[in-house]
């Protein structure tokens, strides 16, 4: 009787508890800080792990409190930015300057991508059913590396000397996913004149031979930015893809309409709506002191291929806007009233200045001149435009490398003065 019972009792356990819970092909991947301590505020640290077989992440579990961290970022790169660290300060030079606890380099070295971003008191994103991010294998992602922006240290520094294991868990699957998760990226180079609000704009034909069907999207600028907003526009007709303003947390928003799609054919635009109330000018570059224009636009695709473009960059103002377009029909008369206006307290922003028609020549030579820098640009990072202008490797948050391409000239200088009027 007892043994019998024993018998069938672990029959019994054997049925209920030896099929696994999960299907074996799941993975919960740990990507957190191994007990870092940052001593300076606004510290910015790196922790990259090496993605050596094929694996596809369907989500993202963040680690994190808002106290301590301001944001999280998960990036994929083809080369993470210190080779042989486990920790590395990844900030902006500004931040690097201060703090030397830790080795400093950017984030990625090279291929770099945003996969995930966390911030304070951001609802959790969930990638849709059946789709995934593809890592490691035959993918451009080699290495994922997450960036912790240490707001405050008080708790790491003596005598508290607390450790940190901020991070994430990431979701995977050895599975292939029926379809494959990219991120888009639109951003504009340019410069913003002192006490003054421009735009900053770019438009780029989408032509490759897939549906991307975008879920969410995220905008980046720093303190000037009011307002980023990006579209499609197909025949003519604008359709918000997203909008926010940047000073929000900069997450993962989901799209405005959700089953929005973007068939060849179709032009991806963005604008980035900057207020510069300081005495100086302020271009886009890779410091705290400079700015940025960025909106990104996480999709998926039907299907295991991602498109080869990924993404769209303008040299923005001075040089151009929406009205250089020149790749289809963007019909900018039916520009949506409220493409610079933030949606959380519906402030409308109204561009201060611009290119006036007079200054026709002058703009022309001046444009001349950016785009032999631009292309100098391009061709030294090994970047090859073709069509519109392409990204130069992407380096948000990051020191050296890309430094912006706007110089003060000659010409620059008399543009500017015939920026004063105002409409
Ligand atoms: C905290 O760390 C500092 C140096 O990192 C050390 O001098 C100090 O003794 C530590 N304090 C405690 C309470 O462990
Ligand atoms: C975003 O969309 C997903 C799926 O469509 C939905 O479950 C989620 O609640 C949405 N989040 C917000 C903040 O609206
Ligand atoms: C923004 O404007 C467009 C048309 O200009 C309109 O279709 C859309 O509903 C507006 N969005 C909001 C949130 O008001």
């Amino acid at each position: 009787m007892h043994a019998s019972c024993t018998i069938f009792c672990l029959i019994g356990l054997v049925a209920i508890y030896g099929k696994p819970i999960e299907d074996e092909t799941q993975e919960n991947v740990d990507l957190r800080m191994p007990n870092v301590r940052p001593q300076t505020p606004d510290t910015y640290l790196c922790h990259p792990m090496k993605t050596d077989d094929t694996k596809y992440i369907t989500g993202f579990v963040p680690h994190g409190e808002s106290m301590i961290a301001h944001h999280i970022l998960l990036y994929g790169c083809e080369e993470p930015g210190a080779a042989d660290e486990s920790v590395w300060n990844c900030g902006e030079m500004e931040a690097k300057e201060k703090s030397n606890d830790y080795p400093s380099a950017p984030v990625c070295k090279s291929g770099t991508k945003i996969l995930y971003a966390w911030a304070m008191d951001a609802p959790k994103l969930n990638l849709p059913k059946d789709v995934g991010f593809k890592v490691g294998g035959d993918s451009a992602i080699k290495y994922l590396v997450v960036q912790v922006h240490y707001k405050n240290v008080e708790p790491f520094v003596a005598p508290n000397n607390q450790t940190d294991q901020s991070g994430l868990t990431l979701q995977t699957t050895t599975q292939q996913q029926p379809k494959e998760a990219g991120v888009y990226l639109l951003g504009t180079g340019g410069n913003i004149p002192a006490h003054s609000t421009v735009f900053m704009e770019t438009a780029c034909l989408y032509h490759e031979d897939m549906a991307l069907h975008p879920f969410a999207f995220r905008t980046h600028a720093h303190t000037l930015g009011q307002v980023v907003s990006g579209y499609r526009v197909r025949d003519g007709e604008w359709t918000e893809i997203g909008r926010q303003s940047p000073q929000k947390p900069q997450m993962f928003y989901n799209v405005t309409r959700p089953g929005i799609r973007i068939l060849p054919g179709d032009i991806l635009a963005a604008r980035c709506t900057m207020k510069n109330d300081l005495d100086h000018d302020v271009q886009i570059g890779s410091t705290q002191k400079d700015e940025m224009c960025n909106f990104y636009m996480m999709y998926y695709v039907d299907g295991k291929t991602l498109p080869q473009e990924d993404s769209c960059w303008s040299m923005g103002p001075p040089s151009w806007s929406f009205e250089d377009f020149d790749q289809g029909f963007m019909n900018l008369e039916n520009l949506p009233k409220n493409i610079s206006t933030d949606p959380n307290n519906n402030e409308v922003f109204h561009a201060t200045r611009k290119m006036v028609q007079q200054t026709q020549n002058d703009v022309d030579r001046l444009r001349e001149d950016m785009e032999d820098r631009f292309l100098q640009l391009l061709e030294e990072i090994g970047t090859v435009g073709q069509g519109g202008y392409d990204a130069p490797e992407f380096r948000e948050y990051e020191g050296p490398g890309y430094q912006g391409y706007v110089e003060e000239g000659p010409g620059f200088k008399k543009v500017h003065e015939e920026w004063e009027e105002e409409y």
